[in-house]
């Protein structure tokens, strides 16, 4: 059964805030100064679409983004989002299920892969990779272990919570950066929040 944010979308936000502070908002901002001016951005699993505000705030206009997202109340919530003067898309499906046409200059993956077990992973990544020009830049920001006994049971609570309410099928982190590593994407800047628990990366593919 794939995964569904539908049952958490109308806590997730407050949830989130809960438990981590502004950290998982600070991680990706942090990101956003990367975008260059009137970009072609693909955000993928954007949430209830804060993030979108957050961008609007840096750049209220002269953005074109792409805003793909599998949940439909979560998208619901997003579509009510401040979007300045900026161009927006949205496309209410799984990634790997949608055919753009254009190739983006961002892409931007927040808390999204986290969810993923490595053959989800393998397909999603591709997929993304596929639409990223050369020389483009991805923002990735998610969870790491960095040998903290309280980050393995935060992510186990985490899983499990999930797992039950909104089916994710992930029990453990997928390793992300191999994908990165095998597609030669070089890493540019890097940043770690919630006492290294949280990393966000730049990187140019
Ligand atoms: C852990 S949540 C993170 C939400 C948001 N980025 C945030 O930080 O608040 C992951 C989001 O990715 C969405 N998602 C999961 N798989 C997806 C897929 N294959 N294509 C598009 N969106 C997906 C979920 O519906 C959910 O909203």
């Amino acid at each position: 059964m794939p995964s569904n944010y539908n049952n958490s979308a109308w806590f997730y936000d407050r949830l989130s805030r809960a438990v981590y502070g502004r950290a998982l908002i600070n991680a990706q901002v942090y990101l956003l100064q990367y975008i260059p001016q009137g970009a072609n951005i693909l955000i993928v699993g954007g949430g209830t679409g804060w993030i979108l505000e957050e961008l609007t705030k840096i750049h209220p206009s002269g953005l074109t983004i792409t805003y793909v997202e599998i949940a439909a109340d979560m998208m619901a919530l997003s579509k009510k989002r401040n979007t300045g003067e900026n161009e927006v898309v949205f496309i209410n499906e799984a990634i790997e299920n949608v055919s753009l046409q254009s190739v983006f200059n961002v892409v931007i993956t927040p808390f999204l892969f986290d969810n993923f077990t490595e053959q989800t992973l393998q397909t999603v990544f591709n997929h993304i990779h596929g639409l990223l020009e050369p020389g483009g830049i991805w923002l990735n920001t998610d969870f790491q272990i960095t040998g903290k006994w309280w980050q393995n049971v935060l992510l186990k609570s985490m899983f499990l919570f999930f797992r039950i309410l909104c089916h994710i099928e992930a029990s453990r982190l997928p390793d992300v950066e191999t994908h990165f590593n095998q597609h030669q994407y070089k890493s540019i800047a890097s940043q770690t929040f919630f006492s290294a628990f949280i990393i966000s990366k730049v990187y140019r593919k």
